[in-house]
């Protein structure tokens, strides 16, 4: 089977439950993403953004997976297939899917950021919580902010740079550097498709639109079982 890379984003579990950002009525739209996004905005007011993150741990928790969630971890099985996300939710591991990448983090960890260490996170979290490790009580969920370097970025780059396929899948491609590996895919010779309700304008080869839960696990039978 070729080398795949799979980009997704909000747009995957939206059929779950869980609010896209930019969609009309997205989360940015009810919450200034400068207070609770940023690592200015949880040095202001931590107390705030962990009732954010409190509420979106919630709402995860609650959210069943989807049959696009379903297919991409029946995909991930296969070698060569490297699943990267930016969502912060599990729902891709409750599906079944064991080496995701969280690009943006994981809701389900919280970090120290005195001492670096992570561990899994209450569904409560507050600014009072003292880290396991060096007590500090400086703890956070473990997400990437505005402004933050995300993760995993080396192991990312190696898999774009000798991919033969790119599918970007519910993301709206406004967010770098993810909105940039279409273009470092295709620029290494991969070809390039997206999956998404509305295209959004990155330079596809293919664009199928449409919602994710039929969308994706059509993909994901034509490439596996044949058209
Ligand atoms: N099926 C497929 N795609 C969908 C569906 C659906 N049911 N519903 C919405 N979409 C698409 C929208 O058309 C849009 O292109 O999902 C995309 C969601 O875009 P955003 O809300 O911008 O989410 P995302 O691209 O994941 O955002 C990137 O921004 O604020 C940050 O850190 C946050 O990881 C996030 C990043």
């Amino acid at each position: 089977m070729d080398r795949i890379v799979i980009l997704s984003g909000a747009g995957l579990s939206a059929e779950s439950g869980l609010g896209t950002f930019r969609d009309v009525g997205g989360l940015w739209s009810q919450y200034d993403l400068a207070d609770v996004a940023t690592p200015e905005g949880f040095a202001r007011d931590p107390a705030l953004v962990h009732a954010f993150y409190n509420a979106r741990r919630t709402n995860m928790a609650d959210a069943p997976t989807n049959a696009a969630h379903a297919a991409l971890a029946r995909l991930s099985t296969y070698p060569g297939v490297t699943l990267v996300t930016q969502n912060i939710d599990d729902l891709l591991e409750r599906a079944g899917a064991s080496d995701v990448i969280h690009m943006h983090g994981e809701l389900s960890r919280a970090l120290c950021h005195v001492c670096d260490t992570r561990w899994d996170a209450p569904r409560e979290m507050s600014p009072d919580d003292p880290c396991p490790a060096c007590g500090a009580a400086a703890t956070r969920p473990d997400v990437v902010w505005f402004g933050e370097m995300p993760y995993h970025m080396d192991r990312i780059d190696a898999a774009l740079a000798c991919t033969d396929l790119f599918v970007s899948i519910g993301t709206s491609g406004t967010v770098y550097p993810a909105a940039g590996f279409v273009d470092r895919a295709r620029s290494a010779g991969a070809r390039t498709l997206e999956l998404n309700l509305e295209a959004s304008g990155g330079s596809f080869d293919e664009v199928r639109e449409g919602p994710a839960t039929e969308l994706v696990p059509r993909w994901v039978a034509e490439t596996l079982d044949g058209p």
